[in-house]
């Protein structure tokens, strides 16, 4: 399936998914967000891609937001609709069950930010610059920025990125726990390829209930959240992946996982 706004291709089993509006700052368009989407969804439902890197073309952006011609064209129901479907996609991005690489090679802009905190690990160059400007527009975070960003690096760096709207640099996100690795520009999808694949050689299946204990959990009162980790440690032992990681383990070879 083709795409207008994005690159994607599969390669030993690691997706790659690249918003592809490099004369616009790769910023989301409505058609982009669709195609985003559609991506993703085809990309869950999909077993031989078992991590995603996403990144932006060219060497200037990752995603410099939603489009600003089209959000200054919106009613206020339209602007609602908007946020609302925006977080869907981020939701569905962030539960999709295996790991989502952001590869941020530019600016992480508004949405484009918002877009990098739903992934599961952020890797960005030294190029990078982060930051939620909305409040520069009149308008604030609508894809869940509010939301994700003060539960990653706290309340009060989260109001200072917000309320200023001012971009941090790749060294600042890092010190502050907003990306995981900062790399030269041209070690980015190395780097993200080589966490991808540390990450792939484990169980498929560990990999999507840790998913689930950490997201689902996070939001829970911690009692519950143990509740949640309990049942899904122990679902984990209803999978084949467990009985062959264990054996392995055991026999001393690696493991090869069925993901089952
Ligand atoms: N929506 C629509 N178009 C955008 C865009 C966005 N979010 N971000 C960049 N563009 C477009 C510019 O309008 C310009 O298009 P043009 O060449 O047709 O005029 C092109 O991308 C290049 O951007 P430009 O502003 O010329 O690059 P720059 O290097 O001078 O500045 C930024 C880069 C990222 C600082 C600047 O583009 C910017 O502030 N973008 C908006 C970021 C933002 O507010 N995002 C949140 C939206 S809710």
């Amino acid at each position: 399936m083709g795409y207008a706004n994005l690159l994607f291709d599969v390669r030993d089993g690691i997706g790659y998914l690249t918003v592809n509006r490099p004369e616009k700052l790769n910023a989301l368009n409505r058609q982009a967000i669709e195609e985003v989407g559609a991506c993703f969804w085809r990309i869950g439902h999909d077993s031989g891609v078992k991590a995603v890197i996403f990144t932006g073309a060219g060497e200037k952006a990752f995603v410099a937001g939603a489009d600003i011609e089209e959000l200054a064209a919106l009613t206020p129901v339209e602007a609602q609709e908007t946020s609302a479907r925006g977080q869907s996609l981020l939701n569905f991005i962030e539960n999709l069950g295996k790991p989502v690489i952001a590869a941020i090679n530019g600016y992480a802009l508004g949405g484009g930010c918002e877009l990098a905190l739903a992934c599961t690990l952020r890797v960005a160059s030294d190029t990078a610059r982060l930051g939620l400007p909305e409040v520069k527009l009149g308008i604030i975070p609508g894809y869940g920025g509010t939301q994700r960003l003060p539960r990653l690096v706290g309340k009060g760096k989260a109001l200072e990125m917000i309320l200023t709207g001012e971009p941090v640099t790749a060294v600042e996100a890092l010190r502050v726990g907003l990306v995981n690795q900062v790399v030269p520009q041209s070690d980015l999808i190395p780097a993200a390829e080589s966490l991808a694949r540390k990450i792939i050689t484990n169980g498929p299946q560990a990999l999507k209930f840790a998913l689930q204990a950490v997201h689902h959990g996070g939001e829970l009162p911690r009692t519950e959240g143990e509740f949640l980790e309990a049942t899904l440690f122990g679902l984990a032992f209803a999978t084949a992946d467990m009985t062959e990681g264990t054996r392995a383990f055991l026999e001393k070879r690696p493991a090869k996982f069925a993901g089952k």
